[in-house]
């Protein structure tokens, strides 16, 4: 886990946010969710996903809803900005928890969001804690994906939803790499989505959705070619969380799409119980 935990862990993430935001000119005391969401939402089809995710999963004002795998918790703020909802993110970077700790701060919606560093295969929560979760892409680095299941399940009260959007493998393999969860084979653990839906419910869970967005995401990475030379890179980006060669990750996942080698699948899996 050591080698996943170092590739996300840039050096100086904060400050590079922050010379990223000053160089697009924008005034700190007023910067919105909206502003950070070039950086802070690291996954496939970025804010756009996540906002179909909150619609989904019917997270309302009154629950306390854990993010499992926040990254820097772009995602996690949205969740609460566009339902009310009280949120917990949990990362494995303590780099990354640092910088969703400011980030929230500097929105200045840390009465709502905190975070904590901690491993998915051992949340550091009481069972039967939080109303609701989700994790969005984090699945393909974690091996053991029984256990972070089971975690997730122990930690929800009974008849808690717990909403994933996650990445899986797909006829063909192997998986072109660098891809923007791995920089090589042995951080990225992929299984096609019926192993997947099937550890999902021996962790415990009832499966209530169940949505195939493979092909948004393979349309949302047609256009993307291979890149040639120095790469001109945005003020902000997720290149900032995972390297300059962003654009051959992102060319390598538009081959994996294309060639049937990932998948990609939304689903809401229930905790039984009342
Ligand atoms: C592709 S990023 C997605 C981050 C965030 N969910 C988002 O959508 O912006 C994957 C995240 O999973 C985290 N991660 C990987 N393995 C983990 C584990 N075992 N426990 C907790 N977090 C983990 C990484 O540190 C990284 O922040």
């Amino acid at each position: 886990m050591k080698h996943i935990h170092s590739y996300y862990s840039p050096n100086d993430l904060y400050n590079r946010i922050i010379d990223g935001l000053n160089e697009l000119g924008l005034d700190l005391a007023k910067v919105t969710i909206d502003d950070l969401q070039p950086v802070d939402e690291f996954h496939i089809r970025g804010d756009t996903a996540t906002k179909e995710l909150i619609k989904l999963s019917g997270f309302t004002p009154d629950m306390h809803i854990l993010d499992v795998g926040c990254g820097i918790g772009g995602s996690t703020r949205r969740l609460t900005h566009d339902t009310g909802c009280r949120t917990t993110g949990i990362d494995l970077s303590d780099e990354y928890i640092d910088v969703a700790e400011r980030l929230t701060q500097l929105l200045n919606m840390q009465d709502r969001v905190s975070f904590q560093a901690a491993s998915a295969l051992e949340l550091p929560f009481a069972d039967n804690t939080f109303d609701g979760a989700w994790s969005i892409q984090m699945n393909m680095n974690v091996e053991d994906k029984l256990t972070w299941l089971k975690e997730v399940c122990r930690v929800l009260k009974p008849g808690g939803r717990a909403v994933l959007y996650e990445v899986c493998g797909n006829k063909n393999t192997p998986i072109y790499v660098p891809v923007p969860w791995a920089q090589d084979h042995s951080m990225s653990f992929l299984i096609p989505p019926e192993p997947f839906r099937q550890v999902i419910t021996d962790a415990g869970f009832e499966i209530s959705a169940w949505n195939d967005k493979t092909e948004l995401a393979r349309k949302a990475f047609a256009g993307v070619t291979e890149p040639e030379g120095e790469p001109d890179l945005p003020e902000l980006g997720v290149h900032l969380l995972v390297g300059n060669d962003i654009r051959t990750k992102a060319y390598n996942l538009h081959r994996n799409l294309e060639e049937e080698r990932v998948s990609l699948i939304e689903t809401v899996a229930v905790k039984p119980g009342s």
